[in-house]
C-alpha cells in the first residue's frame, strides 16, 4: 500500500465500481427529501431509502457515490478526541435488488487487497453472529483466513439507522499494530482502542423497519454498503488523526495561521482548532446545500456549529470575527467533487460573516454573565444550573441551549432542562399572542402604518435585481428601525425587482442582502398605497431603515410564472376562437407550477374543443411570437380591442400585453418577450366551478417536462410489471391479457359448477338416515355463501326426501347454509329452525324459510359440535 491522496481514494472507489457495472450519481444534498425522520443526510444509503424499498425506480440497479453526510450525535466529542467529527465523506456501492452477498463480498475484497493493495495479513472481518453464508463467502470464496473472521451480535453487525432499509452486516477491520494497542489480554477487534479501526461496512440490506420493532422484508435483497473516507485516507496515509488527513490538515492549518496557534503545541488548545476545523467543514457543506442559520431543526445544527466554533476561537484568544475567512480553504480542498461550493463561495463567506457579526455583538457580555452564574451556583453547593440563566443566555445573548450545556458541563454542572423548556414555551406564547394583536390587517399591509412612506417604483418588468434603499420595516404590525436574524418582518423598499401579488399573479420570491444581513423574501405584495410589502425572514445579520440592499427575485421561479402568465392570455384567445366570444375570463391564478383560468360557458368543453384549443396555444408558441407590452391611454387601447376584465377600474393609462394579432389583453402582469419561451402547452384539466363557470387547469415549460417525465415512468413501471422490454407493446398486452382474464373466469365459474356437483354427488354418500329423512351435513373451508347456496340447490335437484346443513369456513367467519326438501318438509323438518339451532351451538344466529335459511356464526372451535348437533335438532323436529 502506498501514501494516497483523499481526492484520489475518492475516484478509485468510484471508478472500481464503475468497472463493477455501477452507476456514478454525485453526492446528494445534506438536506433529505421527503424523508421527516431525518434532520440531515447521514449515510450514503438515506437518501436512497426509496430505491431500496422499491417505492421509487432507481436509475440503474447498480449505483455508486461518495456522499457528503453530518453526524452530531456525538458532537459533545469532537475536539476532545482526534477521531470524531459531524462531517465526513461515505463511499458506498449500492445493489437495489441485484447482485447480493457473494458480489458485494468478493469486491470488497478486491477492493482492499488489489486496488489498495492493503496486506491481508493486517485485514479482519466481522460478521453477524449466525450467518452462515457470510462466513462460507469469506472464507471459501474469497479464501480469508478463518481466523481472521469474527462473529459479533446484533450490537455490531446489523445495522439499521431510524426507520427504513436494514439488515445483517459484515465489516472490514485494519489492524493498525500492536503499538497501537490497549494491551488487554481481550484486546481484538470489536475493543474500544485504537489498534482495529472498522472501515467499511457491508450491510445485506433485508428488511424495511418501521422504527417500532418491525421488521418486514423487503420484495427483495439490497446491498448498502459504507465507507468512511476520512477513515480510509487515515489508514493510506499512514496517520490515526483525521485532523492529519491530507486535505483535511490544510484547513487546520488555515486556522492556525488565522489564530497564530500551532497544531500540537498545547493539548488543550488543539481541541479548540479541531472543533473550529470540523466544524467550518460542516457548516460550509451546509449553507451550500441551503441551510440557513436559525433557532429549528437544522438552522440550529448549524447555528450551534458556528457558535461553538465562535466560542473556540474566543479559547484560542481571537476577539475578531475569523471563522468567515476559513471558507475559502474548506472550498478549495473540496471543490473537485463538490463544484457547488465554489459555485456559492460569496454566499457562504457572506452568511457566515454575518452570523459571526451579530453573535460577536453578545458572546463575550454572555461568557462574563454565564461564568457570574457558574461561580453563583458552585458557591451555593449545587449541582444544577438554574434554567431561568440558561434561557436569559439564549434569548438575550444567542447562546444555543447547547453550547450552554457543554460548558456548564465542563465545571461539572448540569442545566435545569426542565425550567428552560418551561421559559421557552412561554416566550413562544407570548409572541404568537402579540402577533394576533397586531391584526392580520397590518400584516397584510392594510393598516396605516406605512402612511407617509413614498410609493413603491416597480422594476421587475425590466430587471429580476436592483439595489434600492429600505424605506421602513414592519414587525408584528408595527413600525420598527431595525430587525436581527430569526424576525421575521414587512419590509418596503424605495424600488423593487419583485412582483406584488396582483391580478392572479403570485407574488414574487428571493433574497435581499444588505452589507450586514442576509434576508428571505418569502413572498411579496402590496398595499393600497402602492407599497410593496416583501414579506421576509431574517436569516442573519441586522437590517436597518436607510441601509442600501440588493434585491435578487428568484429567477427560475419568476419564468415560470411568466410562462405561464402568458399561457393565460393565450388560453384565453383560444377559447374565444374555439368557443365563441360570450367567452370572458372570470378569475385566474398564475404561479410558477401552473395556470388556472376561469372563464365564463355553459358546458363542459368536448375532447374535440379541448384538442383544438390546445393546438391553438402550441401553435401560437411555436409560431415564436413577439409578446409585447406597452402603455398607452385606455381610449387608444380600447380601440385595439384589447380584452378588460369586465366590471374592473382602470385608471386614464393602461398597459396593454399582446401576443402578435392573436392575443391582446389590459395586464399589469410580466410576461416572456417571445411566446416560444413557453415550449409547450398541456392541459390538464377542465371542470366546473359555478353555473356557467368553467375551470382550465394548465402547464407550460418545464411543467409539461415533469409531467412528461411523470407519465413515461408510470408506462415504464406498468411495462415492467407486465415484464415487457418494449412499452409499445403495452396497450397489446393489456388487450391480451384482459382476454385471458376473462376466458380464466369462465373456466373457473365452470369448475366451479362442476366441483359443487362433485362435492354433492359425495355428500349423499354419507347421508344419514333420521326418521326415514336423508339428512346431510358438511363443512368445506375457503366456500363462499353463494357456493353453499348453490350446493343446496343441486341437493333438492337429486332429492326432495333430504335436509342439508352445509357449513364454509372463511377465516374467522362461518356461514352456514340449510335446506330441506318438500317430502322432509311434509314430515317436520323446517330449514329456518334447523340452522338457527345448528348455527346456536357455534355461537351464531340467523333463520329462514321452511325449504332454504342461512346462518352466520363466529366459534371455529365449535362448528363440528354444532354440525353433530343437527341430527338429535332434525330427529326432535320429525314426526
Ligand atoms: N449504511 C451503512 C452505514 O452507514 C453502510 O454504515
Amino acid at each position: 500500500m502506498k501514501w494516497t491522496g483523499l481526492n484520489e481514494l475518492r475516484e478509485m472507489y468510484l471508478s472500481f465500481f464503475e468497472s463493477k457495472g455501477h452507476l456514478r450519481l454525485p453526492s446528494f444534498s445534506l438536506i433529505p427529501k421527503d424523508d421527516n425522520s431525518l434532520l440531515l443526510i447521514n449515510s450514503g444509503m438515506a437518501p436512497m431509502k426509496k430505491y431500496f424499498t422499491g417505492e421509487v425506480t432507481p436509475p440503474r440497479k447498480r449505483v455508486t457515490t461518495c456522499q457528503k453526510c453530518i453526524r452530531t450525535g456525538d458532537i459533545e466529542n469532537v475536539g476532545i478526541t482526534d477521531r470524531h467529527g459531524t462531517f465526513f465523506e461515505m463511499l458506498g456501492n449500492f445493489s437495489f435488488g441485484d447482485y447480493f452477498k457473494h458480489e458485494a463480498i468478493a469486491w470488497a475484497w478486491e477492493f482492499c487487497t488489489k486496488v489498495l493493495e492493503l496486506p491481508e495479513d493486517k485485514l479482519w472481518v466481522t460478521i453477524y453472529i449466525d450467518d452462515d453464508e457470510a462466513y462460507d463467502i469469506w472464507t471459501k470464496e474469497v479464501g480469508v483466513d478463518p481466523s481472521h473472521i469474527v462473529r459479533l451480535g446484533k450490537e455490531d453487525n446489523f445495522w439499521e439507522h431510524g426507520s427504513g432499509p436494514c439488515g445483517p452486516c459484515s465489516e472490514i477491520y485494519f489492524d493498525r499494530g500492536e503499538e497501537h494497542g490497549c494491551g488487554k489480554p481481550t484486546c481484538g477487534v470489536g475493543c474500544d482502542c485504537d489498534r482495529y479501526v472498522e472501515f467499511w461496512n457491508v450491510v445485506f440490506s433485508q428488511f424495511n423497519s418501521d422504527g417500532k420493532g418491525n421488521y418486514p422484508p423487503m420484495e427483495h435483497p439490497n446491498i448498502d454498503t459504507g465507507m468512511g473516507l476520512e477513515r480510509l485516507a487515515c489508514i493510506m496515509q499512514g496517520v490515526d488523526n483525521l485532523f492529519l488527513v491530507d486535505t483535511v490538515q490544510n484547513i487546520t492549518k488555515q486556522v492556525s495561521k488565522l489564530t497564530g496557534v500551532n497544531y500540537g503545541d498545547d493539548e488543550k488548545k488543539d481541541i479548540s482548532l479541531r472543533v473550529i476545523t470540523d466544524h467550518m467543514r460542516s457548516a460550509v457543506f451546509m449553507i451550500a446545500d441551503g441551510v440557513m442559520p436559525s433557532n429549528e431543526g437544522r438552522g440550529y445544527v448549524l447555528r450551534r456549529l458556528l457558535r461553538r466554533a465562535a466560542r473556540h476561537g474566543r479559547l484560542l484568544g481571537m476577539h475578531e470575527t475569523f471563522l468567515y475567512k476559513i471558507v475559502d480553504t474548506v472550498v478549495h480542498e473540496n471543490q473537485g467533487a463538490y463544484p457547488e461550493l465554489a459555485e456559492k463561495r460569496d454566499m457562504i463567506t457572506k452568511l457566515i460573516r454575518v452570523e459571526e457579526e451579530s453573535f460577536a455583538r453578545t458572546i463575550d457580555q454572555g461568557l462574563q454573565l454565564l461564568n457570574g452564574y457558574m461561580d453563583e451556583t458552585v458557591k451555593s453547593g449545587k449541582t444544577v444550573f438554574p434554567g431561568e440563566d440558561a434561557f436569559r443566555l439564549s434569548d438575550t445573548y444567542g447562546f444555543p441551549i447547547d453550547l450552554t450545556k457543554e460548558i456548564v458541563a465542563e465545571r461539572g454542572l448540569t442545566v435545569d432542562e426542565e425550567e428552560f423548556g418551561r421559559l421557552m414555551r412561554e416566550q413562544r406564547e407570548r409572541a404568537r399572542a402579540a402577533r394576533k394583536n397586531a391584526g392580520a390587517d397590518a400584516w397584510a399591509g392594510e393598516s396605516n402604518v406605512l402612511d407617509g412612506v413614498p410609493e413603491t417604483e416597480f422594476l421587475g418588468y425590466e430587471t429580476l435585481e436592483a439595489e434600492a434603499k429600505v424605506l421602513a420595516i414592519v414587525r408584528d404590525g408595527v413600525r420598527v428601525e431595525s430587525a436581527t436574524a430569526g424576525d421575521e418582518v414587512l419590509l418596503v423598499l424605495d424600488r423593487t425587482p419583485f412582483y406584488g401579488e396582483s391580478g392572479g399573479q403570485v407574488g414574487d420570491t428571493g433574497s435581499i442582502e444588505s452589507e450586514d444581513a442576509v434576508l428571505e423574501v418569502t413572498n411579496t405584495t402590496k398595499n393600497q398605497a402602492k407599497n410593496f410589502l416583501h414579506h421576509v425572514a431574517v436569516q442573519a445579520g441586522e437590517i436597518r431603515v436607510g441601509d442600501k440592499v440588493k434585491a435578487a427575485v428568484n429567477a427560475d421561479r419568476r419564468a415560470a410564472i411568466m410562462r405561464n402568465h402568458t399561457a393565460a392570455h393565450l388560453l384565453q384567445a383560444a377559447l374565444r376562437r374555439v368557443l365563441g366570444t360570450h367567452v370572458e375570463q372570470a378569475g385566474q391564478l398564475v404561479n410558477d407550477k401552473r395556470v388556472r383560468f376561469d372563464f365564463t360557458h355553459f358546458s363542459a368543453l368536448t375532447k374535440e374543443e379541448l384538442k383544438k384549443v390546445e393546438e391553438l396555444v402550441n401553435h401560437e408558441i411555436l409560431s415564436a411570437v413577439p409578446v409585447e407590452s406597452r402603455e398607452m391611454p385606455i381610449e387608444e387601447a380600447r380601440k385595439l380591442g384589447a380584452m378588460a376584465l369586465f366590471g374592473e377600474k382602470y385608471g386614464k393609462v393602461v398597459r396593454v400585453v399582446s401576443a402578435g394579432d392573436f392575443s391582446k389583453e389590459f395586464c399589469g402582469g410580466t410576461h416572456v418577450s417571445n411566446t416560444a419561451q413557453l415550449g409547450l402547452f398541456r392541459i390538464v384539466s377542465e371542470s366546473s366551478v359555478a353555473a356557467g363557470v368553467r375551470r382550465i387547469e394548465a402547464v407550460t415549460g418545464t411543467n409539461v417536462l415533469a409531467l412528461l417525465d411523470e407519465t413515461t415512468q408510470m408506462v415504464e413501471d406498468a411495462a415492467r410489471e407486465l415484464k415487457l422490454n418494449n412499452p409499445a407493446e403495452l396497450v397489446h398486452r393489456i388487450g391480451q391479457l384482459s382476454a385471458e382474464l376473462k376466458e380464466k373466469e369462465r373456466e373457473v365459474e365452470s369448475l366451479n359448477a362442476k366441483l359443487a356437483a362433485m362435492r354433492v354427488e359425495s355428500l349423499f354418500s354419507s347421508a344419514k338416515d333420521v326418521k326415514g329423512v336423508q339428512l346431510i351435513t358438511a363443512r368445506f373451508s375457503g366456500v363462499e355463501p353463494a357456493a353453499l347456496r348453490v350446493m343446496c340447490d343441486k341437493v333438492l335437484e337429486r332429492s326432495q326426501n333430504c335436509v342439508a346443513v352445509i357449513a364454509g369456513v372463511n377465516g374467522e367467519k362461518i356461514n352456514i347454509a340449510a335446506c330441506a326438501g318438500k317430502d322432509a318438509q311434509a314430515k317436520g323438518a323446517h330449514a329456518g329452525k334447523i340452522v338457527r339451532s345448528v348455527a346456536a351451538v357455534a355461537g351464531g344466529s340467523g333463520g329462514g324459510r321452511p325449504d332454504s335459511a342461512m346462518a352466520g356464526a363466529k366459534d371455529v372451535s365449535k362448528l363440528d359440535d354444532a354440525l353433530s348437533a343437527a341430527e338429535k335438532i332434525v330427529a326432535d323436529m320429525l314426526k
